[in-house]
């Protein structure tokens, strides 16, 4: 079992560079989804190349893994994909990628870490200060999609989005993804591995208000 990379680490408070969206994507034009936490990309790579219609973006904390998966993109000549290695909630919080924010159409936190120890939960991606920011930038009717197979998470997660007056809980039940970034319902790396050992999955979906 991997070690759980400690976000609050000196090593994340410096930023890549993140290019325009015309510098990272063939058509810049194209409905943008942010996935949070992406590993190696997998998930991402089989979104791409099934939705040329969509552009993605991975953001991970693991550089190893968000350079295997730049490299894996130029070797296949991927258009409408891209990978950005740093701690999101670092990321989020300069001004320089404002602009990510401002025009993604949807943003994916798969499973994120847990950190099941209450002293450690400043660790977990999703913040108060984060969502906050993502209140303020999201394009009206963009959606957050939040999923993971442990339940005091999920309820950590949904409080936090929930209690920002901006995002409205959608009844995912009647959610109708034909037309969001992922309309064959492709599952990460983790879901697989859940399905497969029948685990329970916790997830919600939110739309921003305005
Ligand atoms: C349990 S894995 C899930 C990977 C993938 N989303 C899936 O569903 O298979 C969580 C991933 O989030 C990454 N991660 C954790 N905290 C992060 C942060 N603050 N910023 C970016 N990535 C982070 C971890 O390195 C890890 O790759």
């Amino acid at each position: 079992m991997r070690q759980h990379v400690n976000p609050l680490s000196r090593n994340f408070s410096e930023i890549e560079r993140i290019p325009s969206l015309s510098e990272m994507y063939g058509d810049s034009n194209l409905n943008l989804h942010l996935d949070v936490g992406c590993a190696s990309g997998a998930f991402l790579f089989d979104l791409a190349l099934i939705n040329s219609n969509w552009n993605y973006l991975g953001i991970e904390i693991r550089e190893r893994l968000v350079n295997a998966a730049k490299s894996r993109v130029q070797q296949r000549e991927i258009k409408n994909l891209y990978f950005v290695f740093g701690n999101a909630n670092n990321i989020f919080n300069d001004v320089q990628s404002e602009f990510i924010l401002r025009n993604v159409k949807s943003i994916s936190f798969n499973f994120p870490d847990p950190w099941f120890k209450k002293k450690h939960y400043k660790r977990r991606v999703i913040q108060p200060e984060l969502i906050n920011i993502l209140s303020n930038l999201l394009q009206k009717e963009s959606l957050i999609f939040i999923k993971t197979d442990v339940r005091d998470l999920f309820d950590y997660m949904d409080f936090t989005i929930s209690s920002n007056f901006k995002f409205k809980t959608i009844d995912k039940n009647n959610f109708d993804y034909s037309n969001t970034f992922n309309p064959n319902k492709v599952m990460t790396s983790r879901e697989k591995y859940v399905m497969v050992n029948k685990l329970e999955i916790f997830e919600s979906i939110y739309i921003k208000k305005d």
